[in-house]
């Protein structure tokens, strides 16, 4: 209701300002004590080993550098997850590089992975006092050849490993370069035979198992789900997250802004996503959990994903343009029993 309100201002801003106003406003009013803590009654659900008090996370890409946990905990999510997160600091394409589409409740970015890096992400969670289920998720300087990519990730994986309830890969970004190709048969392949090992090794060390989770992009055809999935399987890969943004733009075509570079998310990625969860869905059988994401802009976008296959989900542009009410909205919808 307030939300309401309050987002035709914000929107008058740029959305980076708009993003730095919220955030300073919150972090005011958590200082003075005047933030409510939002409870969502929830039944809880075990999900890669992990206990979620409920299934509404917060999507990457918010809170990059996991600035803002504390304030982000008050909004009732399920899960939190930070970053993309590289190994050195790097500031992202050049603004204006976020674009609203409010005629189609939609957002075009190319940040670019702008974050202060892996080392300044951890000082931050262990100086924040959330308690609750953290995903931390991981990609690759802009200026690291792709045939180097591994290395980076292996790099934040074993900074992030203690620090983590869950390390999502992110290879799915459409705003760096040839990152995408890291979802081919042979990278991928390559890459999760790395990284699974690397866990192994830090399991053992660390007397602690972070499960891993891959991020792909909705820009793929049901071959390519196929070969993802089957690596999955045979990585034994812990979850998946389904989608990322999307390079498409059916439905903003005729709209002013459609031809600005970058991935769009919102209303217009609704259906994709869902379609790339239902085949993920069909082909991974259940074997492998998936985390739904993408245009989930109201609690039945949030059902809708749940009856294709997700078992917990994201949101991050319904966020912008519903406001915090829809977190309750959707707990509503797919919290089966409130405890
Ligand atoms: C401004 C912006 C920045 C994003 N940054 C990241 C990121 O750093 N890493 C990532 O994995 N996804 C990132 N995303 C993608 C979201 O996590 C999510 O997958 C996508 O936006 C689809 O969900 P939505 O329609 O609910 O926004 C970003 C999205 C937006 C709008």
């Amino acid at each position: 209701m307030f939300y309401s309100f309050l987002r035709p201002l914000l929107f008058k801003l740029d959305p980076e300002v708009a993003h730095c106003v919220t955030f300073g406003a919150i972090e005011k009013a958590l200082k003075l004590g005047l933030l409510k803590h939002q409870i969502i009654p929830c039944q809880q659900r075990q999900v890669m080993g992990i206990t979620f008090p409920n299934p509404i996370g917060l999507a990457a890409g918010l809170d990059k550098n996991g600035e803002h946990l504390d304030a982000l905990a008050t909004l009732g999510f399920g899960f939190i997850e930070v970053g993309t997160v590289t190994p050195r600091p790097q500031p992202g394409n050049p603004a204006p590089r976020i674009f609203r589409v409010p005629k189609a409740h939609a957002i075009i970015n190319r940040m670019g992975f702008n974050n202060h890096g892996v080392d300044r992400l951890i000082e931050n969670i262990k100086t924040s006092s959330y308690q609750g289920i953290l995903g931390i998720n991981i990609g690759k300087n802009f200026d690291t050849p792709i045939e180097n990519a591994v290395e980076d990730y292996r790099i934040c994986l074993h900074k992030v490993y203690r620090y983590a309830s869950y390390i999502t890969i992110n290879i799915s970004s459409p705003n760096t370069q040839n990152l995408r190709q890291l979802q081919s048969a042979t990278a991928l392949n390559e890459m999760l035979s790395e990284l699974k090992s690397e866990q192994h090794n830090l399991s053992q060390k660390h007397g602690k198992y972070t499960p891993l989770v891959v991020k792909i992009a909705p820009d793929l055809d049901t071959s390519q789900v196929e070969t993802i999935a089957k690596l999955l399987i045979k990585h034994q890969v812990d979850g998946v997250i389904a989608t990322n943004t999307t390079l498409s733009r059916n439905g903003i075509e005729h709209l002013a802004v459609s031809h600005e570079t970058g991935g769009m998310s919102g209303a217009p990625l609704t259906q994709a996503a869902t379609e790339i969860i239902k085949q993920l869905h069909h082909f991974l059988q259940d074997s492998i959990p998936i985390i739904g994401v993408g245009g989930i802009m109201s609690a039945k976008d949030a059902k809708d994903k749940i009856d294709a296959g997700a078992c917990l989900i994201q949101i991050y542009t319904g966020l912008v343009y519903q406001g915090p009410g829809l977190v309750s909205d959707i707990a509503k919808e797919v919290c089966e029993t409130a405890v």
